[in-house]
């Protein structure tokens, strides 16, 4: 270190990189004794330098030439909250390089290219923290690598994108259309202008691979996670969850099953009783059932400047006490290849909801389907609409692909007009992964 003062490089000064600006200067003397040192914020990078911002940092420390930052022997850390893969990956692997200690909230380049960038931390012996790549401001990574570090995880199942969860919580409460719900989720700054990494299970997507590789120590990217969004939930689906008593979440779910690690995004019909259930508007949470702890829930905003610069700030004061111990601390090495399990074998109950013909010998035909693939029928309901009934099935536990040659095989039954809706049920916590 230069002097006494810790020297950071700012790179990003939008919402995460300014809310943490200003909780540096607000919360200077907290900071400075559980770090040990002073921290300030040196230098900025931006694309805008003219740009005005709600930040007490003086104009001559913004500068748009990023890389000048990261390899200034005057910076001793470098947060990096610019987001996406360049220049970021570029920008913080010539930081690792040059010997910085780095934070990032950077999930789609964490999800991408974390092994290769953890690695290189790891090398170059100097740590690369990435608290608020997950859920923002809940701890999430830190849990996992150090409170829980002696236990085996078996699952990890999140709410972890605020902008779904709050347009499912409207369309499920006040009866919203997804359009209606997505529009005010937009007028909100809940949901972007193009919303389709929300809303198709992207950015949740992202998460989930940065969950299981911290949960399971195993190379998992974004292209392991089976992905799935919420653009094709219907009324009926909420309507129908209501009724049996579910609610319809869209759900990062990472668990380890005889060696393998599974990954999925997808909406699910979750119980009443299951503490996820209870998970309303913005909010995130994350559920994790470990051998020997059995089930914590961690809970608050997944989003926001404030929530997800706490989470970086938390970083930055453990990698300046690092700094000043002289080393780093436990960064993510050990990483193993572990096979993908393919989503077709994956196993759960599932709902259906079905258009068919209402005639004598329907019904038997479709259950013939049922039986013919293996897969159980728990629960049936009917009900009547003019020449046409509607059909709600909830099966037992069944292999994917079992369920999905049913539904090809449905497709081909007369009497059935249309298979509107397939969802996966979630079984009660701690039942069979
Ligand atoms: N916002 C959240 O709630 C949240 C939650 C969790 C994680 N994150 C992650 O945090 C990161 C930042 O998110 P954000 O919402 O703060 O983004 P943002 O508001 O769009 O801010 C991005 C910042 O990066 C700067 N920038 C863009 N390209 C640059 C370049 N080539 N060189 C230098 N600076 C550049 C921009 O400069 P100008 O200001 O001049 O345009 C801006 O200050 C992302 O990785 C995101 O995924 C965000």
């Amino acid at each position: 270190m230069s002097d006494a003062t810790v020297h950071v490089g700012l790179l990003g000064c939008g919402n995460v990189g300014a809310a943490l600006a200003r909780l540096v200067d607000e919360h200077a003397d907290l900071i400075t004794s559980r770090a040990g040192v002073p921290i300030e914020i040196t230098r900025v990078a931006v694309q805008d330098p003219t740009r005005r911002r709600d930040v007490k940092l003086a104009p001559e420390r913004f500068t748009t030439d990023a890389a000048a930052i990261v390899t200034d022997p005057d910076i001793d850390v470098v947060v990096e909250v610019i987001g996406g893969v360049e220049p970021a990956r570029s920008l913080i692997t010539a930081a690792l390089a040059a010997g910085k200690p780095v934070i990032t909230g950077n999930k789609e380049l964490i999800a991408k290219h974390g092994p290769e960038l953890f690695e290189a931390a790891a090398a170059a012996g100097v740590d690369l923290l990435f608290e608020a790549s997950v859920a923002g401001g809940i701890p999430l990574i830190r849990p996992l690598r150090e409170s829980l570090a002696g236990d085996r995880i078996k699952r990890v199942t999140g709410i972890v994108n605020g902008t779904t969860n709050y347009i499912l919580t409207r369309m499920t409460e006040e009866g919203s259309s997804f359009a209606e719900a997505l529009a005010d989720a937009q007028a909100l700054g809940y949901a972007e202008a193009d919303p389709t990494a929300d809303v198709e299970g992207h950015d949740a997507a992202a998460k989930a691979a940065i969950i299981a590789t911290v949960a399971f120590g195993a190379r998992v990217r974004l292209d392991d996670v089976h992905t799935e969004g919420i653009t094709g939930i219907t009324d009926d689906d909420i309507a129908s969850a209501r009724l049996l008593g579910y609610v319809v979440k869209l759900l990062a779910v990472a668990e380890e099953l005889d060696g393998a690690v599974a990954v999925r995004v997808h909406p699910a019909m979750v119980p009443l009783h299951h503490p996820l259930a209870a998970v309303r508007d913005s909010f995130n949470a994350v559920l994790i059932e470990g051998e020997a702890v059995g089930e914590l829930m961690l809970y608050g905003r997944g989003a926001g400047g404030g929530p997800t610069a706490s989470a970086v700030l938390g970083d930055l004061v453990d990698a300046v006490r690092n700094l000043a111990a002289g080393g780093k601390g436990a960064t993510l090495t050990g990483l193993v290849d572990r096979p993908i399990r393919p989503i077709g074998d994956s196993e759960s109950q599932f709902y259906l909801f079905m258009e068919v013909a209402d005639r004598p010998g329907v019904l038997a035909a479709i259950a013939g389907e049922f039986g013919r693939h293996g897969v159980s029928i728990q629960s049936m309901e009917q009900r009547g609409l003019g020449a046409d009934a509607r059909l709600v099935f909830i099966t037992h536990r069944a292999r994917e692909e079992d369920l999905r040659a049913t539904l090809a095989a449905l497709g081909e039954v007369d009497p059935v007009h249309r298979v509107g809706s397939v969802l996966r049920v979630t079984g009660d916590v701690g039942s069979e992964p």
